[in-house]
């Protein structure tokens, strides 16, 4: 009797607060933001009501230094901030092609981008747009050199996966290398791209992972671990999936969709490698945990008896 009671008041608390398989507490990260059907261009408006005047200086700002980015004959670079006015009327706009695109493609990415924002978030303080192929955001506030994680938006692939424990641990290998080496990147690219393969399955998963070049290296890293922390509740048993900030993104897919010149490999760790990925006798993480919590039982249960 006295060890059953025991058990119960030892063993639920731990088995609560510990299980992993438990649900996860929902997070404050709230998905905002639209995306075209086929999510080559997603974007949010600010969901306040900042909005301008007709007419008012700043609106026209915004209005020169979006057209000004969008058929700037000097653009052969990836990236770009502007501003345009003195406060309070003042209008800042970084614009970033991806890592892998030419430079000379990016101008046409920023040209469509600002037709959305014009478009679709008319009259707003503050906007962005995530292309494939490049991000524009603009606001009234200062933004250069800035961590902004929000607003954030998810976009999942339509593709389910029957290995999906396996596939996390190699998500996780990849974006612990590309982050790293994104992050460490210079004052005009934080961006990198890289495959790997899923052990026994041959599964090949393709990732990138970009920064906005202003944010300094803390920063960096610190946005993309946000966004890889994401992925198990958004994108668990999918093949892939993207998370989109105003700071950084992350995208993994299971075809390639960058290009070829930027791609590297990126090899598992050991543990993860073929020589114990034998998925039938592998002790996965959960069944290393009920092994631990049984010990753990046991331990209590003769306590429980003395
Ligand atoms: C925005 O304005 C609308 C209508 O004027 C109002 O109903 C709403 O509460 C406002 N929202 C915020 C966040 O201020
Ligand atoms: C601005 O003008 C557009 C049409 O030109 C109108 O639809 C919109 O309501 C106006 N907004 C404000 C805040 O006056
Ligand atoms: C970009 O922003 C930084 C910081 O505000 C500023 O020093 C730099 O001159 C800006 N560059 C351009 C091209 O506006
Ligand atoms: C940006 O716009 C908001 C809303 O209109 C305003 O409260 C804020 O003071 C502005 N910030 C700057 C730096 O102008
Ligand atoms: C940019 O878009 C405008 C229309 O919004 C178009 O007239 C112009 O040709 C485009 N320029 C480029 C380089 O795509
Ligand atoms: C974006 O703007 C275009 C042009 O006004 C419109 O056709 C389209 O429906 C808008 N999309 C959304 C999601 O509001
Ligand atoms: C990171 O971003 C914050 C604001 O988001 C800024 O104040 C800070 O200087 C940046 N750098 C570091 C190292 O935190
Ligand atoms: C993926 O799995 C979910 C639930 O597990 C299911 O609702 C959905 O239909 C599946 N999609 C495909 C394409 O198999
Ligand atoms: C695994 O996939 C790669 C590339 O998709 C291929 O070259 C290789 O032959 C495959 N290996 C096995 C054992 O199927
Ligand atoms: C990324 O992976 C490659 C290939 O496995 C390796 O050479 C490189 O050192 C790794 N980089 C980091 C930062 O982990
Ligand atoms: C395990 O990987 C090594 C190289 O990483 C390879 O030479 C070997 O053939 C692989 N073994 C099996 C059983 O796939
Ligand atoms: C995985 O385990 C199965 C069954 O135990 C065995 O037949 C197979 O050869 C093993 N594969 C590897 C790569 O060790």
């Amino acid at each position: 009797m006295g060890s059953s009671r025991l058990l119960i008041f030892f063993i639920l608390p731990i088995l609560l607060v510990l299980d992993p398989l438990a649900p996860t507490i929902a997070d404050d990260h709230i998905d905002e933001g639209v995306c075209t059907t086929r999510a080559d261009y997603c974007w949010s408006c600010s969901n306040t009501n900042n909005t301008f005047n007709n007419g008012s200086i700043d609106k026209q700002n915004l209005n020169t230094l979006l057209s000004s980015l969008a058929s700037n004959a000097q653009i052969n670079s990836r990236f770009y901030n502007f501003s345009l006015g003195q406060a309070p009327n003042k209008v800042n706009a970084i614009a970033v092609c991806r890592g892998d695109v030419a430079p000379k493609d990016c101008l046409t990415c920023f040209n469509d981008s600002v037709s959305i924002l014009l478009q679709n978030c008319t009259n707003q303080k503050e906007a962005i747009v995530w292309a494939e192929r490049c991000t524009v955001r603009y606001s009234n506030i200062s933004i250069f050199g800035v961590l902004e994680d929000k607003p954030v938006k998810f976009v999942p692939s339509p593709n389910n996966i029957s290995n999906a424990e396996q596939y996390k641990q190699v998500l996780n290998t990849i974006f612990g290398n590309l982050s790293e080496k994104a992050a460490a990147g210079d004052s005009v690219s934080k961006f990198a791209a890289g495959h790997a393969l899923v052990p026994v399955t041959n599964q090949t998963i393709y990732a990138t992972v970009q920064c906005s070049p202003d944010l300094d290296k803390q920063n960096c890293s610190d946005c993309l671990e946000e966004s890889i922390s994401d992925i198990p509740e958004r994108f668990d048993g999918l093949d892939g999936g993207r998370v989109l900030r105003p700071s950084c993104y992350l995208r993994f897919e299971s075809n390639p969709f960058y290009d070829p010149g930027a791609d590297t490999l990126i090899n598992l760790p050991d543990e993860q490698g073929n020589n114990t990925s034998n998925i039938t006798t592998k002790v996965s993480p959960p069944s290393f945990f009920r092994l631990a919590l049984s010990f753990c039982l046991l331990i209590l249960s003769a306590f429980a008896f003395l």
